[in-house]
C-alpha cells in the first residue's frame, strides 16, 4: 500500500519510533518496543512499553504514545510508526488498535525492525467496524437500535 508520508517524514517518525524503544521498561518480557506517532498538527510523539510487577498492567508502547500525543491536546492521529528489535516486524495488539481507533481511525500503521522487512497498512485494515465515537452519539443509528429495544 502507497504511503501517504514523504520520505523524510517517514524516515523522522521511524527514527522516533527507534529511539523510543531505549526508554523501554520491559524487565519481565525482555521484549523492548517503541512506538512513535504522526498528530494532525504534524508532532510527532513517541513512547515505549511500561511494564509493571502486576503483569496485566503493562502498557504496549503504541498506547504510552497515543496517550501522550491525546495528553497533549491532539486529538488527530495520521500514522503511528512502532519498532521492535526482531528480525521480523510486529503488528500492534488488539487493545492498541482499539485506541488507535479513537483518534485515528483512517491512521497508516507502520510496523518496522532490524531487518529490511516492515509491513505498511491502514488501522481501517486491522480493525474493520471498528466500535468507536460515532457510536455513543444519540442520534445514530447504532444508539437508536438501542433504544428501540
Ligand atoms: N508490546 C508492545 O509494546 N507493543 C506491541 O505491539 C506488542 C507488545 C509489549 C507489551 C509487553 O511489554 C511486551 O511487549 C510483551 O508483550
Amino acid at each position: 500500500m502507497p504511503s501517504k508520508l514523504s520520505l523524510p517524514l517517514r524516515r523522522r517518525l521511524e527514527q522516533a519510533a527507534r529511539a523510543a524503544a531505549q526508554g523501554s521498561y520491559s524487565p519481565y518480557s525482555k521484549f523492548r518496543v517503541g512506538a512513535a506517532v504522526l498528530a494532525g498538527s504534524g508532532k510527532i510523539y513517541a513512547g515505549s512499553n511500561v511494564e509493571n510487577a502486576s503483569y496485566g498492567l503493562c502498557n504496549c508502547a503504541e498506547r504510552t504514545a497515543i496517550f501522550t500525543a491525546a495528553a497533549q491536546g491532539e486529538r488527530t492521529l495520521r500514522c503511528v510508526v512502532v519498532y521492535t528489535p526482531t528480525r521480523a516486524p510486529t503488528m500492534p495488539c488488539g487493545a492498541c488498535r482499539q485506541v488507535l481507533n479513537e483518534f485515528g481511525p483512517q491512521a497508516t500503521v507502520l510496523a518496522i525492525c532490524d531487518s529490511d522487512e516492515c509491513i505498511e497498512t491502514t488501522l481501517d485494515y486491522l480493525l474493520p467496524d471498528a466500535f468507536g465515537p460515532e457510536n455513543l452519539l444519540k442520534d445514530s443509528p447504532a444508539s437508536s437500535s438501542r433504544k428501540a429495544r
